[in-house]
């Protein structure tokens, strides 16, 4: 299933240290087909109606933007943490080594709007809860989460399906 796709994501060993395999996105982007063939096959697997379509920067949105268009949603960014400039709320998230944090507007959506989260890639899942739990904090709806590729490996995607969540992903790299 959507190997078409699959075949458009580069590997690169031992980046950015040994012993990681990285997909890279770059080169599905690089392809106008297959890049709006990416975009095409996310709106077929978004479920119901959605307000806004939430990115989390930086590869997030290349993909949430796309896809907001043909869903008649806005896009909400989720950015690391300090670079918006209106007033924030914001989440800590843990790293292999140490923490990071992301942030939303505090003002960005209204209490229950529908948000369709979506990111490039789920791998501990660590950053979508985050942003799960951000989008909540500010009183969104979040039912469905959207990936281009998921590492099932790491487990990030069925702990997030644990908690309640629709996940997609079109691409699915085992034993990373
Ligand atoms: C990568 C990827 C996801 C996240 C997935 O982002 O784009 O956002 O890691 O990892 P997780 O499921 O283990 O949390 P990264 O923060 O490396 O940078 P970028 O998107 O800004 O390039
Ligand atoms: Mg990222």
């Amino acid at each position: 299933m959507n190997d078409d796709l699959k075949a458009l994501i580069r590997t690169i060993p031992d980046f950015p240290k040994p012993g990681i395999q990285f997909r890279d996105i770059t080169t599905l982007l690089l392809d106008p087909a297959g890049y709006a063939t990416t975009i095409d096959r996310m709106v077929r697997a978004t479920i119901g109606k959605v307000d806004l379509v939430a990115g989390i920067e930086a590869r997030g949105f290349l993909f949430a933007a796309a896809l907001a268009v043909p869903l008649n949603a806005g896009v909400l960014l989720i950015r690391k943490d300090g670079k918006l400039p209106g007033a924030t709320i914001a989440e800590d998230y843990a790293l292999e080594y140490g923490q990071d944090r992301i942030a939303m507007h505090e003002d960005a959506l209204v209490p229950g709007q529908r948000v369709l989260l979506v990111d490039d890639l789920i791998a501990t899942g660590g950053t979508a809860r985050a942003a799960i739990r951000l989008l909540r904090k500010a009183g969104a709806t979040v039912d469905q989460v959207q990936f281009v590729v998921d590492l099932p490996d790491l487990g990030g995607a069925d702990a997030l399906r644990a908690g309640g969540v629709r996940v997609d992903s079109l691409i699915r790299f085992a034993g990373h």
